[in-house]
């Protein structure tokens, strides 16, 4: 179902700025309308400040003025599948909302699917306020 959206993530992984980790990261998320934005992990020799890939594709995307999101697909070169941080799910929850697909891939692109909410349980976010 989501073949296009896996293989923009696999394209985007050349795009990664990784001379620090060597860990390649691609991602690409798709919204309500069908759009699909790119992303890769981009590293600052102050470690710390690196972004991963899965918030450069949904800023990107947000720069665009999208605002609802169906399934985010991420790949790396790891036999394993590759799981966003607990930055990016925080993030991605702030964005997308718990029920986002978050698509998983091995290098094979086998591919594991789960709801962002599966990620991040008893999540904190927005519509946590003080009465
Ligand atoms: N990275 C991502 O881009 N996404 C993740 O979900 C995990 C980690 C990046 C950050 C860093 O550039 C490299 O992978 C190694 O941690």
């Amino acid at each position: 179902m989501y073949k296009k959206l896996i293989k923009k993530a696999e394209q985007a992984k050349s795009k990664s700025y990784s001379p620090y980790s060597n860990f390649r990261v691609g991602a690409a998320i798709m919204t309500n309308k069908g759009n699909i934005y790119d992303g890769a992990n981009i590293e600052s020799a102050s470690f710390s400040l690196t972004i991963c890939a899965e918030r450069t594709a949904l800023f990107s995307a947000i720069l665009n003025k999208e605002k609802k999101f169906t399934a985010i697909a991420l790949t790396s070169d790891m036999n394993d599948f590759i799981s966003p941080c607990g930055a990016c799910r925080q993030v991605l929850y702030e964005h997308c909302g718990g029920d986002i697909d978050v698509l998983m891939t091995n290098k094979k692109l086998e591919t594991k699917t789960v709801k962002l909410k599966e990620l991040l349980p008893f999540s904190f976010g927005k519509d946590f306020k003080e009465k």
